[in-house]
C-alpha cells in the first residue's frame, strides 16, 4: 500500500503544535499531482516553523556526503545483511579500518519497522563489535523503554561501522565512504519510521547542515521513509537539560510511529 506522505506530515505537525499544523494541513490539502504536493508539504514544514523562520539562510541543502552507492563503485544490491556485516567487517574503504578492534555493523531486530541511528562506535562499541553498549547506550535502552520499545524489538545502527580514534567527530570522507553500508541496511529492512540520533546522523541521514534545534521540529525523509530526529543520548549525559525537550520528542516519534506502523499494515 503507497504510503500517505501528506497524511504524516499532517499528523506530525498537527502533533507538534506550534509549528504551524493548520496552515500546512489546509496548504497541503490542495489538490496537486502527487508529487508536487509531498514537495510543497515539505516546503511548508520549513516555512511554517517560526524556528525555521527566523533561522532563515542557514536551512541549506548541502551535497557533503557523496552520492549513492552505486555511482560510488559498490553495488551491494546482491547482499543481505548477514553477506553485508561480513563485507563491511573487512572493508578498508577509509582510515578508520586501520584503527578499529571491530566493526560495529548494527543490532537488534531486522524486521523492525523502526530504525535507530547513531553517530559512531565508541571505545566499548569497538570493543564488543554491537552499537549502543556505553554509557550512552544504557541511556539509550532506558530512553527506549520510556516509549514502550524493548531495545531487541528495534534496530539499531550507526553512520559510521568503525570507531572514530578518541572519538573524534566523523570526517566528511569517512561518512561518505560508510554510507552505502547504512543505505543497504535500511534497504534490506525497510522500516516505516527512522530516528536520527544527534546532529551528525540527522546531517549524514538527510544531507542537510541545518541545526539539530531545528531539525527537531520538522518532519524530514530518507528515500521516502518518514525520518525523526531528536538528540544523541551523549548530549544528554553531557546535558541533562535537554531530556524534557527529549522526552517530547521521543513522545511525538512513538505516536507518529503507531499511526505510521498501524497505516502500513
Ligand atoms: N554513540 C553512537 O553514536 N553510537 C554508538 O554505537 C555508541 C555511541
Amino acid at each position: 500500500m503507497e504510503r500517505d506522505a501528506l497524511g504524516e506530515i499532517r499528523r506530525y505537525l498537527l502533533a507538534r503544535r506550534g509549528v504551524g499544523g493548520e496552515v500546512a494541513y489546509r496548504m497541503a490539502d490542495a489538490a496537486r499531482p502527487a508529487e508536487e504536493s509531498r514537495k510543497s508539504a515539505r516546503e511548508i514544514v520549513m516555512i511554517t516553523s517560526p524556528a525555521l523562520r527566523s533561522e532563515g539562510a542557514a536551512v541549506g541543502q548541502a551535497s557533503l556526503f557523496g552520492e549513492p552507492s552505486r555511482r560510488r563503485g559498490i553495488d551491494l544490491s546482491g547482499f543481505d545483511l548477514a553477506a553485508l556485516d561480513a563485507v563491511v567487517s573487512k572493508c578498508e574503504r577509509c582510515g578508520l579500518s586501520g584503527g578499529r578492534t571491530r566493526t560495529v555493523f548494527g543490532s537488534g531486530n531486522p524486521s523492525s519497522k523502526i530504525v535507530f541511528v547513531g553517530e559512531a562506535p565508541g571505545r566499548e562499541e569497538d570493543l564488543q563489535g554491537l552499537p549502543f553498549v556505553g554509557r550512552a547506550g544504557q541511556l539509550l535502552t532506558k530512553m527506549l523503554a520510556a516509549i514502550g520499545f524493548a531495545r531487541e524489538d528495534v534496530y539499531i545502527a550507526n553512520i559510521l561501522k568503525c570507531r572514530p580514534p578518541g572519538n573524534r567527530e566523523p570526517q566528511e570522507d569517512e561518512m561518505a565512504a560508510c554510507e552505502p553500508y547504512l543505505a543497504r541496511q535500511l534497504e534490506l529492512i525497510r522500516p516505516v519510521m527512522i530516528c536520527a540520533l544527534g546532529r551528525i546522523a540527522a546531517h549524514g541521514l538527510l544531507k542537510k547542515t541545518t541545526a539539530l534545534g531545528i531539525l527537531r521540529q520538522g518532519m524530514h525523509y530518507y528515500n521516502e521513509i518518514p525520518v525523526a530526529v531528536t538528540y544523541h543520548p551523549a548530549a544528554l549525559l553531557r546535558n541533562p537539560n535537554l531530556k524534557r525537550d527529549a522526552w517530547e520528542d521521543l513522545k511525538t516519534m512513538r505516536k507518529l510511529y503507531d499511526e505510521t506502523a498501524r497505516e502500513g499494515e
